[in-house]
């Protein structure tokens, strides 16, 4: 976003950093070197001051305008969160010169110090989240809330269950519908007629030609335990479950193990768990970066609406001396 999709990571990167440093201390330079610095409480100081609270204005708006994001149309321009974010970061950078003028880059008294400190950490956290949101795809960033995609990994992977993904309980423990426990019941349980065909895993149908189980004995038993209290327990609640298939190697070497025990005709079925642990996986780490690119916002936020509340304490305090 904002910056050509053209440009490597790393370039974009710099056009940010560059910018933004280039905005902060081109007024300094050229303040010193004629020695014509602004004083805040002249009347250029007071207008700069003015005009900052206005761009800050408008910088807070875009959380009023992302609370009604579904709106659409009038006014045609702004009204595209897209160009609305787009003006968000320039006129971000741009506010930063205004105020370092309008504060004669220095602190002064606590309340107008206070007010400069957050909002120096408004501006790096605006900067930081751009940053990092140029390695995240942008299709992310416009249509997956992290909420979705923490609610969805748990849907889906409680299908493979067969539970319904609500607090673990031991009412839903019969509830086996899933394909782990079909294909469970596939390797494990006698009865299935020579001929008969069996829903097979991943969809389609096989063609069961025994009537004894492929897996009998001390290894079934085995099995059922791994599954119950391993693989369904990690997928069902993920990293929290505390199983150790959350380690891909941990895992590996299990699943290693499970096959050494097992029948080479049952070695098909043990790679449809073992992929379905690795789905797991990898939904968490993708959710884990997710979060973390995502984390910035509430600070950026935060560190906003607090150097409103302070700047309109110092802007009434100076304007009653004035
Ligand atoms: C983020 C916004 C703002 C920041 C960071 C900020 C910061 C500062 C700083 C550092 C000073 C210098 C204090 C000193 O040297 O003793 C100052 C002075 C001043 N500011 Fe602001 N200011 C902001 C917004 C405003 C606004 C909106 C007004 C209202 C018009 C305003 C009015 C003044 C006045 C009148 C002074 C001179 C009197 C004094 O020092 O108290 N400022 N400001
Ligand atoms: C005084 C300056 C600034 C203020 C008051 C401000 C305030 C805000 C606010 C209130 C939001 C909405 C947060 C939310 O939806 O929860 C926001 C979002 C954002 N700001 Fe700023 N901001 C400032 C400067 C900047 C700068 C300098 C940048 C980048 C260079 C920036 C980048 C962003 C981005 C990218 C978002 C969108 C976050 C998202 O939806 O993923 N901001 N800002």
């Amino acid at each position: 976003m904002l910056l050509s999709k053209n440009w490597s990571v790393g370039r974009r990167v710099a056009v940010i950093l560059v910018v933004t440093a280039a905005a902060g201390l081109i007024p300094y330079a050229v303040m010193r070197a004629t020695d014509s610095w602004v004083l805040p409480s002249s009347r250029t100081g007071v207008l700069l001051g003015l005009l900052g609270a206005a761009i800050i204005f408008f910088e807070m708006a875009l959380y009023v305008r992302k609370k009604f994001r579904r709106f659409k149309g009038w006014p045609p321009l702004l009204w595209n969160v897209r160009v609305w974010l787009w003006v968000h970061v320039v006129l971000g950078i741009a506010v930063l010169p205004v105020i370092l003028v309008h504060g004669k880059y220095g602190f002064g008294g606590f309340v107008p110090a206070l007010t400069m400190v957050l909002f120096l950490a408004t501006i790096a956290s605006g900067v930081w989240g751009l940053v990092v949101q140029q390695w995240l795809p942008q299709e992310l960033i416009d249509t997956v809330p992290d909420e979705t995609v923490a609610s969805q990994v748990n849907r889906v992977a409680a299908a493979y269950v067969g539970r319904k993904p609500v607090v673990w309980s031991k009412e839903h423990d019969r509830d086996r519908t899933g394909e782990i426990f079909r294909l469970l019941e596939s390797l494990t349980l006698e009865g299935a007629e020579p001929g008969e065909v069996l829903p097979a895993p991943g969809g389609g149908a096989v063609v069961a030609a025994r009537s004894e189980a492929l897996v009998r004995g001390k290894p079934a038993e085995e099995l059922w335990k791994f599954c119950e209290g391993l693989l369904v327990p990690y997928l069902e609640r993920g990293r929290s479950s505390g199983s150790p298939l959350a380690s891909e190697y941990d895992a590996r070497r299990r699943f290693m193990q499970l096959r050494e025990s097992l029948p080479a005709e049952a070695w098909d079925a043990i790679g449809r768990l073992e992929q379905l642990a690795q789905y797991r996986r990898e939904w968490d780490a993708q959710q884990r970066v997710n979060g973390w690119l995502h984390a910035w916002v509430p600070v950026h936020l935060g560190l906003s609406a607090a150097m409103t509340g302070v700047m309109l304490v110092h802007a009434v305090r100076a304007m009653k001396y004035w």
